[in-house]
C-alpha cells in the first residue's frame, strides 16, 4: 500500500464507526457518487447496495436536491433555533404532519436517528413526571436497535453491540417478540409472546413503549406481522403506555408505503424520523410528539419545559434539503419506483436466494430484501462477513453485511442495469454456495 493513499493515510489518523480497527482491511476509497453508484479514485464504480447505511433513495447527486442545498445556504445558511424561526423549518413541519397523517402533532428538529429517539425517549419520560405519574420505565422491543447515544443504546440494549455497562442510562424492559412475514396470521407462538407482552405492559412504571414498526433493520432485517404490531400496539395504548415508533430507518418509502405506520393503521404519541428524511444527503432528525404531550410541557417557569436543543437544531439547509426531497417523490413517483424494487426481489432474487438461505426464510419488504448465508457465524463484523464484502466488491457491489445476514437495500432510482448486476452478482453468489 502507497504510505501516502488516502486510505494508508486514513489507517493513521481516523477512527471508523462500528469497525474493529484491530481487524478491519483498507477502507474503501470513494471520490465522487452518481445515482445508484460510489466512483473510485481509479474509476471503477461500486453499487451502494446499503443506500449509504439507509439513507439514500433519490440516488447521489440528484440536481434538485444540490440545487435546493445551494439555494438555501446562498439565502441563510444556519441561525439558533432557540426564540428564533425560519420558512424551511415551518414548512417542513408544516409538510411532515401532513404526509404522515399525524394532524396537531408538534415537530422537534435535532441531527440524526438517534438524537431523534434520544429525544422521545426523554419527552416521554418527562411527559409522565410531568402529570405527576410514577411511570419511569421504557419498554422496548428484544432484538430493536434505536441508535448509539446512551437512551437510544438503552432501548437497544439487548441487541448484543453494546457494553452491559452502557445501558444503564434509562430503565429499559425488554419485550419478547415473534418474528414473521407482514402478512402472517397470528399463531400460536405469537400469541403466547402477545400475552407476555402485554403483562409486563401491565406494570405501572411503563412511561412508553418503542418500537421499529414492521422491521427490525439492525437485528438483521427481521420482519413483524402487521397483526402483531398492531394488537401490541392497540393494547400498551389502551394501558396508558406512550407509543413511539421508530421510522428512522423505515421511513419515505423504505417499505413501500411512505411509512411503516400505514401498514398498521396506529396513530403513535411520538414518531422519530431522520436518514432519508433529507433524501439522505444531510444530517436531520425530526420527533413529531402528540399536542397532548407537548401541552404537558408547559407551565408557569422552565421546571416543566423539555431541556433539549442542538446547535444546528433546524438547520435550513437540511430542512430546505428535505422539502426538496418530498417534492421529488410527487414528480418522480418514487413509491412506484419501491414497488418495482419489490416485486424484482420477489421475481428474480428470492427464488435464488430460497435455494441457498439458512433460516429464518428470506425477508422482502418494499425495497429491502434480506437473508442469512448458510454456515455463516452471525456476530457482528465477523471474519466472514469482512469476506462477502470483499467477494461483492470485486464484483461492483458495495454491501454490508449484519452478522450472517446478506441484505439488499439500494436507493430507489436503480433501473434496469443496475437491476441486472445484482442479479447477475447473487447468481454467481448462490452457485458458488451451492
Ligand atoms: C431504527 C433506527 N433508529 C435509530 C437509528 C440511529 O440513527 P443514526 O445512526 O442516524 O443515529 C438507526 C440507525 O441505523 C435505526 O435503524
Amino acid at each position: 500500500m502507497n504510505p501516502s493513499s488516502l486510505s494508508a493515510r486514513d489507517k493513521q489518523i481516523l477512527w471508523h464507526p462500528f469497525t474493529q480497527h484491530g481487524l478491519e482491511q483498507y477502507p474503501v476509497e470513494i471520490t465522487s457518487a452518481k445515482g445508484a453508484y460510489l466512483f473510485q479514485s481509479d474509476g471503477s464504480k461500486l453499487l451502494d447496495c446499503t443506500s449509504s447505511w439507509w439513507v439514500n433513495i433519490h440516488g447521489h447527486g440528484h440536481p434538485a436536491l444540490a440545487e435546493a442545498l445551494k439555494r438555501q445556504a446562498l439565502q441563510l445558511d444556519h441561525v439558533l433555533f432557540g426564540g428564533v424561526t425560519h420558512e424551511p423549518a415551518v414548512r417542513l413541519a408544516e409538510r411532515l404532519v401532513e404526509v404522515t397523517g399525524l394532524a396537531g402533532h408538534r415537530v422537534f428538529y435535532s441531527d440524526n436517528g438517534s438524537t431523534a429517539v434520544e429525544v422521545a425517549l426523554k419527552a416521554a419520560l418527562k411527559h409522565q413526571r410531568n402529570r405527576g405519574l410514577p411511570r419511569n420505565t421504557i419498554a422496548a422491543l428484544r432484538g430493536g436497535y434505536h441508535g448509539d447515544t446512551f437512551g437510544a443504546m438503552a432501548a437497544g440494549g439487548s441487541i448484543g453491540y453494546f457494553d452491559k455497562a452502557d445501558l444503564n442510562a434509562v430503565p429499559v424492559v425488554h419485550l419478547p417478540v415473534p418474528h414473521r412475514a407482514a402478512d402472517a396470521p397470528l399463531d400460536e407462538e405469537s400469541l403466547t409472546l402477545l400475552g407476555q407482552c402485554q403483562s409486563m405492559l401491565d406494570e405501572p412504571h411503563i412511561a412508553a413503549l418503542i418500537v421499529e414498526p414492521l422491521i427490525q433493520g439492525a437485528a438483521g432485517m427481521r420482519t413483524h406481522s402487521i397483526a402483531f404490531m398492531r394488537a401490541l400496539l392497540e393494547y400498551a395504548r389502551q394501558r396508558g403506555v406512550l407509543l413511539i415508533v421508530d421510522e428512522v430507518m423505515t421511513g419515505f418509502g423504505r417499505t413501500g408505503n411512505m411509512f411503516a405506520l400505514q401498514h398498521l393503521g396506529v396513530v403513535p404519541d411520538m414518531l422519530c424520523l431522520s436518514k432519508a428524511l433529507t433524501g439522505g444527503i444531510l444530517p436531520l432528525g425530526a420527533t413529531l410528539i402528540s399536542g397532548e404531550v407537548f401541552d404537558s410541557f408547559k407551565g408557569p417557569d422552565f421546571s416543566t419545559a423539555l431541556a433539549h436543543g442542538h446547535s444546528f437544531t433546524g438547520n435550513p439547509i437540511s430542512c430546505a434539503v428535505a422539502l426538496e426531497s418530498l417534492h421529488l417523490f410527487e414528480r418522480e413517483q418514487t413509491l412506484q419506483r419501491v414497488l418495482r424494487l419489490e416485486q424484482f426481489y420477489r421475481e428474480r432474487l428470492l427464488p435464488m436466494a430460497t435455494q441457498i438461505a439458512d433460516l429464518p426464510p428470506p425477508r422482502l419488504l418494499g425495497g429491502i430484501f434480506a437473508f442469512e448465508v448458510p454456515g455463516m457465524d452471525s456476530r457482528y463484523g465477523n471474519a466472514g462477513a469482512r469476506g462477502l464484502i470483499s467477494w461483492f466488491l470485486k464484483r461492483g457491489l458495495l454491501l454490508r453485511p449484519i452478522g450472517n445476514t446478506l441484505y439488499l437495500m439500494p436507493p430507489f432510482c436503480v433501473g434496469d442495469a443496475e437491476l441486472a448486476l445484482l442479479e447477475g452478482a447473487l447468481h454467481e453468489f448462490v452457485n458458488e454456495l451451492r
